[in-house]
């Protein structure tokens, strides 16, 4: 069985004030251990805090937006992933949308951060989705196909189990406009069998893959319920506590 995992993905958004009001009520919300693996995802100025409030407790873990390949040097304005493990980052983001369209990320710069998260013991959350024009070209297949093979090139079987994907349809973030449960389980499914093509469905079926792009509290059961969805990473919705936290309710385990 396949943990689900819910990640708040704040983006530019929150100052570490901010970031302390928001724990102080979503903490109290979720309440204690709930069958889901909760990650929050700040912005590197609010990790610090992030991370002395969250502690040693198991309520929620702590992930970055961003890291970068190389272990140190001159190249200002990054952060290595010896940087955020000093900070207790468990999980990092790498190749979201915003990374690959505004900042040029491709799938081979992808594929050097996911080596060296691994490396550094984090495990990444590998986003990949796309665009409405290559959905209405009919390209969402060889799209995905494409930014898993380059952007997890030379994963062993154990590096790949440790790694979640974030599928993220370029047209349903920020957008209002998710994807339905059918074309998300769909492109999920298609995800599944390129790992299982590429590696093997044993470790394929470990993965774990979440659905971003207008997750709210109002669509998030009826997406977790499908049977390839094992979580949701949350950019608008997160930013609220409650709103947030009833997001996680709607992945908890039937009782
Ligand atoms: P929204 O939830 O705001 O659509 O953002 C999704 C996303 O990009 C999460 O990484």
């Amino acid at each position: 069985m396949r943990k689900k995992i819910i990640a708040a993905n704040w983006k530019m958004n929150m100052t570490v004030s901010e970031a302390e009001a928001f724990l102080h009520t979503f903490l109290h919300e979720i309440g204690g251990e709930n069958g889901v693996e909760i990650v929050i995802v700040p912005p590197f100025t609010a990790l610090a805090k992030v991370s002395e409030i969250l502690g040693r407790g198991q309520a929620a873990k702590l992930g970055a937006q961003n890291m970068h390949w190389e272990k140190s040097g001159a190249f200002t304005g990054e952060i290595s992933a010896q940087m955020l493990r000093e900070l207790y980052v468990r999980y990092v983001v790498i190749g979201h949308s915003e990374r690959r369209t505004l900042f040029g990320e491709t799938d081979d710069i992808v594929n050097r951060k996911v080596r060296a998260s691994l490396e550094a013991a984090l495990k990444p959350v590998v986003c990949i989705g796309e665009t409405l024009e290559q959905r209405d070209a009919g390209e969402v297949e060889s799209v995905l196909h494409r930014q898993i093979k380059v952007g997890l090139q030379g994963l062993s079987v154990r590096e790949l189990s440790d790694t979640v994907i974030a599928y993220e349809p370029v047209w349903a973030i920020g957008t209002g406009r998710t994807a339905t449960p059918e074309q998300a389980q769909a492109a999920h499914a298609f995800i599944r069998k390129t790992l299982s093509e590429l590696w093997d469905s044993a470790t394929a079926d470990k993965v774990r893959i979440q659905y971003g792009g207008s997750v709210k509290p109002q669509n998030a059961a009826e997406l977790m319920s499908e049977p390839d969805i094992d979580g949701a990473l949350v950019g608008g919705a997160s930013m609220d506590p409650r709103g947030f936290a009833e997001i996680v309710k709607a992945a908890m385990p039937a009782h």
